[in-house]
């Protein structure tokens, strides 16, 4: 299969929603990541997906919606805190978890009773939404466990050949995933943390709780995302707390030996790498630039080094949740390995 890849004109627009109806996978651009779309209310193309991208199964999927799409469609029970998340952050990079009507493809959710829904707020994905009418699952465009995607051309990266059409919106200006929360239960609870904070959720609607699974007492995971490795580079990776500059200069001097090292850190810690002519990745200064700049960094890394020795931000809370979230999974802890 030839994989196309095309800018976002009405033209374009109606060749996505052909393909979509007769059940393809098309990539589309979001303003968090790239997702890799097909049609909820169709089993075999919500398989395909699982397919393509090598998921596993019980990885349940996000519902994407344009903002007029009357919910009620497919979802239960409403909270009326959850009418005031969505007025203040949608259409933006907040998911929400509700019951579900059980109206799209069992497999979407993997036989749990809820489903995730997301209303984008990239143009393009709005426009791509408006012009099917009906919700699309769209996971991280990115094979399972692959670095997700934040330009149309990390998507044909990993598919090229395996999906007719990216249509492509530019890059991705948030960097990381939407923020996951529960909406189910009594207060919201943020399942995967995002550029909307838990200090954000909790200022429009007085509280919210983060969900941290307890794997040991073998509970049944919330949020099945939540188990499985992610987000990572193909090459070593090694992570080290901001404390610990001085053992990541170490180690590099050590490794590049008999290696092509690269560091990936903050923008104020790569001079303690770089006098000693080590490629350093720069993830930038604030918050959201180091959402921004993770995937790419880390789709980077995986080209020009064999090891790559990551160091921790030293800010840990905010956009930070989610940004050190992502780096934690995409690479090896230092204590954890030792
Ligand atoms: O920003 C995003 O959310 C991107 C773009 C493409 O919209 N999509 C995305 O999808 O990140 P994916 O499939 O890579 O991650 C979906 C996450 C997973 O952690 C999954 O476990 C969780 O959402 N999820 C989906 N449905 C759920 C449900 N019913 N209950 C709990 N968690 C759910
Ligand atoms: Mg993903």
């Amino acid at each position: 299969m030839k994989t196309e890849i095309k800018q976002i004109t009405p033209e374009t627009l109606v060749e996505a929603k052909n393909l979509i109806l007769d059940g393809n996978v098309v990539a589309i651009p979001t303003e968090t990541v790239y997702g890799l779309g097909g049609n909820a209310f169709d089993d075999d193309a919500v398989k395909r997906i699982f397919e393509v991208k090598g998921r596993p199964n019980d990885n349940p999927l996000i519902a994407h919606v344009h903002k007029d799409y009357d919910l009620s469609t497919i979802i239960d029970y409403d909270p009326p805190y959850a009418e005031k998340l969505r007025k203040a952050f949608l259409p933006g990079p907040l998911t929400l978890v509700y019951p579900s009507t059980g109206k799209v493809s069992p497999y979407v959710s993997c036989g749990l009773n809820t489903l995730a829904v997301r209303v984008p707020s990239h143009e393009g994905a709005q426009a791509f939404l408006k012009e099917l009418n009906i919700p699309i699952v769209a996971p991280s465009a990115n094979l399972s466990k692959h670095v997700s995607p934040t330009s149309a051309m990390h998507v044909f990266e990993d598919f090229d050949g395996k999906i007719p059409l990216i249509l492509d919106g530019g890059v991705c200006e948030g960097g990381i995933e939407s923020t996951v929360c529960d909406v189910t239960g009594e207060i919201p609870v943020i399942l995967r943390p995002g550029l909307v904070t838990r200090e954000m959720i909790a200022t429009v609607v007085g509280e919210c709780g983060e969900y941290t699974p307890n794997f040991k007492a073998g509970e049944k995971v919330k949020s099945p995302g939540l188990l499985y490795k992610h987000y990572s580079p193909r090459c070593q990776t090694l992570l080290f707390p901001a404390t610990d500059v001085e053992k990541a200069v170490a180690i590099c001097l050590r490794e590049c030996e008999n290696k092509r090292v690269a560091v990936l850190c903050e923008e104020n810690v790569l001079s303690a790498f770089e006098s000693f002519g080590i490629t350093a990745l720069n993830l930038g200064k604030t918050p959201t630039e180091m959402a921004n700049r993770l995937y790419e960094l880390l789709r980077e890394a995986e080209k020009v080094c064999e090891l790559l020795i990551a160091v921790e931000p030293t800010q840990k809370d905010g956009v930070m949740t989610g940004v050190l979230n992502r780096l934690r999974k995409a690479c090896v802890s230092v204590d954890i390995q030792h």
